[in-house]
Parts: structure tokens; C-alpha cells; sequence
């Protein structure tokens, strides 16, 4: 076995790589010249890096030489304008399933690694399935779902497609500000903290992909990987709060606040070149009452895969926040906050 995998150099990809070192599985990296080295380094000298994006059609070629199986885990989550999504993940897909295919020597299994925001918002009364009709409201999800097309109507070899929901864990920067605002003991909610949230943490979801790409049963299927249950987003806050053994006060906010936060992001993405999270796009996606996955089908494939209970993920990423000097260590968050 030999796996290329894209997408290293990000937060769910630096631990899908962990994943591949711990099973001591010989590996390639497709990584860009720009492309951070910062959660690779204790690796990089078991692995063979090929440097190019996924819009050089001759690095993909190069990358594959050898490889026997494929994660395909790079993505964009954000851009200046609708045509970067387009670009980075439907571009970017169809030019690697098009080398794929191209391969003398065939992949035995290529793992795509796409988002719940592919499929529609839903909540814990009627959670989405895989095989629901797609109706993503965002720009991200419907460029997700165009990638997931080209794999589906592409691909010549086996593959699976992963729709992961919200990842949190060690490393990652989307949650963090919640952590911190958290630690200071008070969090915004809005609409009332009630959407609906399914979650993974990324180690679980690193061992879900690992489990995708070796098991032949899932060969062809489009798999939800999110822990059971769903917690609402002022469950989070506090759930954030106890990791951090810390009490959260829930600060309910009108989306007033946050469109007019977008229109700013918005703006200073085009003056700076430099695209913030927070788009129009991704406000539909906050906005949603939730984006709760049924699971069923990844556990009746793949058993009991995201075992993670939600409070043990979150201590242990608040953890690493404090070791990576990202957050307050939560001791230091306690003794401030008492005297
Ligand atoms: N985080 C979540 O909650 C979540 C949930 C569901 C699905 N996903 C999916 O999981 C994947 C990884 O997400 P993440 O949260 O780890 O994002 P991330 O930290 O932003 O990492 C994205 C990775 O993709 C690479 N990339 C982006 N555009 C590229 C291009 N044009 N050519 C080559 N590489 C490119 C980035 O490389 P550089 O370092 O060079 O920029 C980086 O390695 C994505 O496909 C995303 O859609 C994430």
C-alpha cells in the first residue's frame, strides 16, 4: 500500500497524516510551495513530498507515481469570490480523478472527503441522509457537491465519498474563537442558541477515512461520519465552558449583528485579497436551523467509529490550545477568574 494524500498541510489532513504514520504506511504528499509545514514536521522525513496545487495537472501525474490508494482531503472552505470554491474544489477534483484514471497501474480506492454542507440543513427531528435530494444554500456546499459529481460520475476506480460534519479537535481555528471568547467567560449565541448541531472530533473522523479506505464494503458509497446526537449551539457554548472548567454566560445576539459582521468580512476580503470565514454564503449556513446527519449507514458499514463522548473532545482540545499557546491554560483561566 502507498497513499497520496492532499490536503496535509490543513487542520483535518495533518491528522489524517498522523493516522498513516501511526500505521506506518508509505506516503506521498501533495503540498503547495506556500503551504504550511508547521503539524507535518515530525514527519517529513518518512515521507515523499511533491510540491504543486491541485490545478497542476503534471504535479498530480508526479504524485501518483507508486501510489496505490488516495485521500483526496484538500478543499478550500473559503474565498474572495464563489469562482475560488468552484475552482479549488471542483477544478481540483476533476483534474485528480482525470489523472486517476489516466493511471496505467490502477488505484484500488480513492476516499473524498466532502462535507455535510454537500447535502441540506436539517435538524434531529428529520436528519439528512445521503440519499436525500442535495439542496446545499451555500456557495462552499454547492461547490462541495460539484466535487462530490465528478468523483460519482468520474471516477473509473473504486472510491468512497465522506461527509463529515462540523470537525473540531487539536489544531483547528474555526472553533477557536469560541474557546476564547469561552474562556473569558461569556459566549454569543444567535437565534436563540437553538440550531442544531452534529459534530465529529477529528481524530475520529481520522479513523473513519483510515477504516474507508481499507474496508471494500463501503467501495461506491457516500457515507454522513458525524458522532451520534446532536448538542444545540448553546449546549456547545457550555459544554465549552466545562472543558475549560469554566462557567459561560450565553450572550443572545440578533443576526443584525452578524450579517452586518459578514458585509464587513466581505469587504475587507476584497480590499485585502484575503477571505474571511464569515461569508454571505456561510451566514445561510449559520442561519440554518441545523445540519444534523443520520449516521446509520456509517455505523451499519463501519460499526462504532466516532466513539469520542463530546466533553472528552473538548477537554482535550482545549489542552492542546493551552500547550500551543493558542488559549489561556484552563488552571491559569480559573485562578484569574476566582481571585
Ligand atoms: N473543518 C471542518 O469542519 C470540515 C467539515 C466538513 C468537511 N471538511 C472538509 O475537509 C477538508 C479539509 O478541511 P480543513 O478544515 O482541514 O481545511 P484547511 O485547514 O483550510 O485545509 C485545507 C487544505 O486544503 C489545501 N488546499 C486548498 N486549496 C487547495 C488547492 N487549490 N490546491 C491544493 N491544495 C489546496 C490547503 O493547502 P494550503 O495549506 O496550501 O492552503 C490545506 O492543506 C476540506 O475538503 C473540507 O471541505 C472540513
Amino acid at each position: 500500500m502507498h497513499v497520496l494524500l492532499t490536503g496535509a498541510s490543513g487542520f483535518v489532513g495533518s491528522h489524517l497524516l498522523d493516522q498513516l504514520m501511526e500505521q506506518d504506511v508509505p506516503t506521498t504528499l501533495l503540498l503547495r510551495a506556500t503551504s504550511s509545514r508547521r503539524f507535518l514536521q515530525p514527519h517529513l522525513d518518512r515521507v515523499r513530498v511533491v510540491e504543486g496545487s491541485l490545478a497542476d495537472g503534471t504535479a498530480i501525474r508526479r504524485a501518483l507515481e507508486g501510489v496505490t490508494h488516495v485521500i483526496h482531503c484538500a478543499g478550500a472552505t473559503k474565498a474572495v469570490r464563489p469562482s475560488g470554491l468552484f475552482a479549488a474544489n471542483q477544478q481540483g477534483t476533476r483534474n485528480l480523478v482525470q489523472a486517476i484514471n489516466e493511471r496505467e497501474k490502477d488505484v484500488e480506492c480513492l476516499v473524498h472527503v466532502s462535507s455535510l454542507a454537500a447535502g441540506h440543513p436539517a435538524t434531529a427531528e428529520r436528519p439528512a441522509r445521503e440519499d436525500d435530494p442535495p439542496a446545499p444554500c451555500s456557495v462552499y456546499g454547492a461547490s462541495k457537491l460539484a466535487a462530490e459529481r465528478e468523483v460519482r460520475e468520474g471516477c473509473e476506480r473504486p472510491w468512497v465519498i465522506l461527509r463529515p460534519a462540523a470537525v473540531y479537535g487539536p489544531r483547528d481555528r474555526e472553533f477557536l474563537p469560541l474557546f476564547r471568547l469561552a474562556s473569558r467567560g461569556w459566549a454569543p449565541v444567535f437565534g436563540g442558541g437553538r440550531q442544531q448541531l452534529s459534530l465529529v472530533y477529528v481524530k475520529d473522523l481520522a479513523q473513519t477515512v483510515w477504516n474507508a479506505l481499507t474496508q471494500d464494503a463501503v467501495r461506491g458509497e457516500t457515507l454522513h461520519v458525524a458522532a451520534p446526537g446532536p448538542v444545540t449551539t448553546r449546549e456547545l457554548v457550555l459544554a465549552i465552558g466545562d472543558a475549560l472548567g469554566r462557567r459561560v454566560r450565553c450572550v443572545a445576539l440578533p443576526w443584525l449583528v452578524l450579517r452586518a459582521a459578514a458585509v464587513g468580512q466581505g469587504i475587507a476580503g476584497r480590499l485585502t485579497g484575503r477571505a474571511g470565514i464569515l461569508t454571505h454564503g456561510k451566514l445561510r449556513e449559520v442561519q440554518a436551523p441545523g445540519w444534523v446527519a443520520d449516521t446509520s449507514r456509517l455505523q451499519a458499514r463501519l460499526g462504532e467509529v466516532c466513539r469520542t463522548p463530546l466533553g472528552a473532545g473538548l477537554r482535550e482540545t482545549a489542552r492542546w490550545y493551552a500547550a500551543a499557546g493558542w488559549l489561556r491554560p484552563p488552571g491559569e483561566v480559573n485562578r484569574r477568574t476566582t481571585r
